[in-house]
């Protein structure tokens, strides 16, 4: 019988949602694939916290070497978060011959590039569907749904912990500290808030939207950065009076002059479909010379929503190793474009 076999770097809000979706829907994921899905090796910073895993307590370890050096294991999902010490763990992977997967937008926007030709050199593949927009598929939607189009504009909400923190403070006339406080319990939040609320987080989504909308290699340091520190007190209440919502937003266009990423808040009218989006929602809108408007709207962070992509990239993983077409995917080839520079 076939069998997949899953090395998972982290167990907190996102890893423990992998391994809820792959045990609750094993029977799903065999008439999909006709494999058995297993997570053989979880990888944790403390093994004497207290988690309700439905997982043997033999599988938890806090050496990424005991999951990378395994030959048995097929699949690596980096669901640990942090930066150097995600993208080593993730080098070491595709060094060892596994497909990998990740959530872990600040490594993508940082290394992004880097990684996935590591993983063209390698034979393998490096997928990170939920990077950006949690549940919502946004990436597949930019590199094969709209492969054909020539996009000139993104617009979204692509922080969940900000839209929560501003849905409630206009629609319960929360304060931002209790709001923030309620989006880290939920999960939404980074462990450190702060790229959160600075708008960085949303700034490194774009980049890896635009990355591949533009087929170019974006990087933070072209965004325009501003955050929820821009929002001044009242502010919320007196857009709210005049018909207007105060959004975190991240856009970008492209022109014959360049391409111009932003990541800010802004007021938008109330009739604006991106005033609507609430809570922990995310919604990015496109605009595409031959589609014309687009919006994909969803989940934008917490477990389940956000362990959804990542099963689905599993998913997409399992495949190349059953049909063995490991490392034939196609990353859209990259051109250089001008960028106009940000205007800090
Ligand atoms: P989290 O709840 O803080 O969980 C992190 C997990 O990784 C914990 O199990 C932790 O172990 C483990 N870990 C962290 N550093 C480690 C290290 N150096 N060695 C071994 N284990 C380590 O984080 P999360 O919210 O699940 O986020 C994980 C990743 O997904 C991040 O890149 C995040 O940006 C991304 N993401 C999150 C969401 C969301 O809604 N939360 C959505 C999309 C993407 P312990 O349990 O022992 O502490
Ligand atoms: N902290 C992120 C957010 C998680 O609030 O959107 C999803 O990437």
């Amino acid at each position: 019988e076939n069998r997949v076999s899953v090395g998972l770097l982290g167990f907190g809000t996102v890893g423990s949602g992998v391994a809820a979706i792959v045990q609750q829907h094993q029977q799903d994921l065999l008439h999909k694939l006709g494999a058995e899905v297993s997570i053989d090796k979880v990888l944790v910073k403390d093994l004497t916290k207290d988690r309700d895993t439905g997982l043997s307590p033999d599988v938890f370890t806090t050496e990424l070497a005991d999951i990378v050096n395994d030959p048995s294991i097929d699949i690596i999902v980096e669901v640990m978060g942090g930066i150097e010490e995600a993208k080593q763990a993730i080098e070491q992977a595709l060094q060892a011959g596994k497909q990998v997967v990740t959530a872990n937008k600040d490594v993508m926007a940082q290394y992004g590039h880097e990684l996935l030709q590591l993983a063209d050199a390698q034979k393998q593949d490096l997928f990170y569907e939920a990077s950006v927009a949690g549940g919502i598929p946004i990436i597949r939607t930019l590199e094969d749904g709209l492969a054909s189009d020539r996009i000139s504009n993104l617009m979204g909400i692509v922080n969940g912990t900000t839209n929560f923190i501003l849905t409630k403070m206009k629609q319960e006339n929360m304060s931002y500290e209790d709001a923030l406080a309620q989006a880290t319990a939920l999960g939404f939040a980074e462990a450190d808030p702060t790229a959160d609320v600075g708008g960085l987080d949303a700034a490194r989504k774009m980049v890896i939207l635009s990355s591949l909308a533009y087929s170019t290699e974006v990087s933070l340091d072209d965004v325009v950065v501003r955050g929820m520190d821009e929002i001044q007190e009242g502010d919320v209440e007196l857009a709210a009076r005049f018909g207007y919502t105060v959004k975190m937003v991240g856009a970008s266009q492209t022109d014959e002059d360049g391409i111009e990423v932003v990541s800010e808040p802004v007021f938008l009218p109330d009739a604006h479909p991106l005033a609507s989006v609430n809570n922990e929602f995310n919604a990015v809108y496109i605009r595409g010379a031959a589609v014309g408007e687009t919006m994909l709207y969803g989940p934008g962070a917490g477990s389940l929503p956000t362990a959804t992509s990542v099963v689905a990239d599993v998913i997409a993983a399992c495949r190349n190793i059953l049909l063995e077409v490991k490392g034939k995917r196609q990353h859209a080839p990259q051109h250089a474009r001008p960028i106009k520079p940000a205007n800090k």
